[in-house]
């Protein structure tokens, strides 16, 4: 079994794990879980365009044969706009955190962003408490910039956020 983590497009037998990943609060961490608020998400997106479009996508986390979880990008804004940037986001199997694998994965996914797409400017924001997110950034090259105050809301209050940015011309960029 290879070592080497890969990103590959969504599988229609990948649903139930994004889905445990967004919607089933033993799963998501305590920065990513928001209530229910929408659970055809991954189904009706799978249906329209296979989780990928020109505005972002999803893709899975791989070691070997072992799925770990998901990485994201959306565009912002998202309209078809002469700059536009994009944001990252990541959520990993409770099992699979701790491992270096959220570096590693952020990683590929922001080299195979530039690799395949004109963009300048690629940028993530977490939650302030959220230091193993942070220190994924900070290791995969991202730049912090600073806090978002009360960016938002989560289990009874409004959060500030932290947000991070790598830049193609950035040392990993
Ligand atoms: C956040 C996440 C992607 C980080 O990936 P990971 O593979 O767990 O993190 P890594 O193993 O690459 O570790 C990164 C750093 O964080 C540290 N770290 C890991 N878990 C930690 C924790 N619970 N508390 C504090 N630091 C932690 C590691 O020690 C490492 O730092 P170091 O190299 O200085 O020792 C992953 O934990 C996850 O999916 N969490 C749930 C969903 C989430 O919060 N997503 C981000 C939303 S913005």
């Amino acid at each position: 079994m290879s070592d080497e983590l890969a990103l590959h497009p969504v599988r229609e037998d990948d649903l139930p794990m994004l889905e445990g990943l967004t919607q089933d609060p033993e799963k998501t961490g305590e920065f990513q879980w928001f209530g229910w608020a929408d659970l055809q998400r991954w189904r009706r997106g799978w249906n329209e365009n296979s989780l990928i479009s020109p505005d972002g996508g999803t893709l899975i986390v791989t070691r070997g044969d072992q799925r770990l979880g998901l990485v994201n990008w959306r565009r912002r804004p998202p309209t078809v706009a002469t700059y536009y940037s994009w944001e990252i986001g990541i959520i990993l199997l409770p099992e699979a955190r701790g491992c270096g694998y959220g570096t590693q994965a952020q990683r590929l996914l922001t080299r195979y962003l530039f690799a395949h797409t004109t963009v300048h400017r690629i940028w993530a924001g977490t939650d302030v408490d959220n230091i193993a997110e942070q220190r994924a950034l900070e290791k995969t090259g991202f730049t912090r910039e600073g806090i978002a105050r009360a960016i938002g809301w989560r289990d009874g209050a409004w959060r500030d956020g932290v947000i991070y940015s790598l830049l193609r011309t950035d040392p990993a960029g």
